[in-house]
């Protein structure tokens, strides 16, 4: 698939740090917190860092959760994350306040390969789209960008304000929709895009690439929705995915996070989404193996048992 030249992104080294949160806010279901961590501060856009939770004896407080970085600032040495409480890990993250401090480790994983020209659509569900804001801020000049924001609810929306005012400075536009109708479009991610990749590009020859973030089925119906555009259209649309898939340890030990994505060889190989990933190219992940509940090996699978895994 064709894709627009991109920027060369230089890889970041990441370091465990002992982060003061400097700023905290509750906004809708999430938290906003501002982490001082040099070397975090030094993420792209869509990649993530690893936050030790709560009392370490504690099985349940164990590993380390993953956040995608909602925004970094090298030279303010902070990185920013926004959570939403889901479970005991999150519930402590959540209840951090100004003058705690976390124990932080990143930047990790691939951050979003950005492109150098045409448009750019990124799509976000829930805390999916907390990147977005910083990412459409983070293209080069004369990159248009637009975003479709969605959640189940207005609530659960996040940093509309922020995405909405980094794409218009691009000139371009940002899209909301709910699954309730409670802001926005009622209906999905997916009903937004169709519509914004149908329209013709500016000029000939724009290329358009998606970056999606969120809940694993919204990625792959994303996935779908950018296929069909390209089959409709005749003009090929590159999608990166985020994928949020469970992480246990977040740099590359324990695989825990494997996902089958095929090879530039045609070949499926389990990935490390945490090492490999976070963002991967869409079309080469093996989405009829992945569930709601992680992925399964496919018997074509480099490495597969015979007769195939569950
Ligand atoms: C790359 C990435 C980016 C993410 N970005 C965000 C974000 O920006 N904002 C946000 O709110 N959430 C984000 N998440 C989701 C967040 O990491 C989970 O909601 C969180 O780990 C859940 O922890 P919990 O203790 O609250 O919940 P629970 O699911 O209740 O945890 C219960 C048990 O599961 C175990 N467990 C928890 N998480 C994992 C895991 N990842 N792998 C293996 N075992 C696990 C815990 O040890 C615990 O024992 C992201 C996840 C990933 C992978
Ligand atoms: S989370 Fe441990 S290898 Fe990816």
């Amino acid at each position: 698939m064709t894709s627009a030249p991109s920027v060369p992104a230089e890889v970041p080294v990441p370091a465990q740090e002992r982060a003061a949160v400097v700023a905290a806010a509750d906004t809708g279901v999430y938290r906003h917190l501002v982490l001082a961590a040099p070397a975090a501060s030094r993420a792209r856009p869509g990649q993530f860092v690893a936050v030790a939770v709560g009392d370490p004896t504690s099985s349940a407080m164990l590993l380390r959760r993953a956040f995608s970085v909602h925004r970094a600032d090298p030279v303010a040495g902070t990185v920013e994350v926004v959570v939403a409480a889901h479970g005991p890990g999150t519930a402590w993250v959540c209840a951090r306040d100004v003058g705690d401090v976390v124990d932080v480790v990143g930047p990790l994983g691939t951050g979003f390969d950005l492109p150098a020209s045409g448009r750019l659509v990124l799509v976000g569900g829930g805390y999916g789209s907390a990147p977005f804001a910083w990412t459409a801020a983070s293209v080069p000049a004369g990159v248009v960008v637009d975003a479709v924001a969605g959640a189940g609810d207005a609530e659960r929306l996040c940093d509309v304000d922020g995405i909405r005012a980094a794409v218009e400075a691009t000139g371009g536009r940002l899209h909301v929709t709910t699954d309730d109708g409670s802001a926005g479009r009622q209906g999905r991610v997916t009903d937004a895009l169709a519509d914004l990749l149908a329209e013709p590009p500016a000029s000939a020859g724009t290329a358009t690439g998606v970056a999606a973030c969120g809940p694993m089925a919204m990625l792959a119906a994303v996935a779908t929705t950018a296929g069909r555009a390209t089959q409709g259209s005749g003009r090929p649309v590159t999608v990166q995915v985020a994928v949020e898939e469970a992480m246990a340890c977040g740099i590359g030990i324990c695989m825990t996070c494997v996902l089958p994505v095929r090879g530039a060889d045609g070949r499926t190989r389990m990935l490390r989404s945490c090492t490999e990933g976070p963002v991967l190219d869409a079309e080469r992940v093996r989405w009829d193996c992945v569930g709601a509940h992680g992925a399964s090996v496919p018997a074509d699978a480099v490495g597969a048992p015979e007769g195939g895994a569950a």
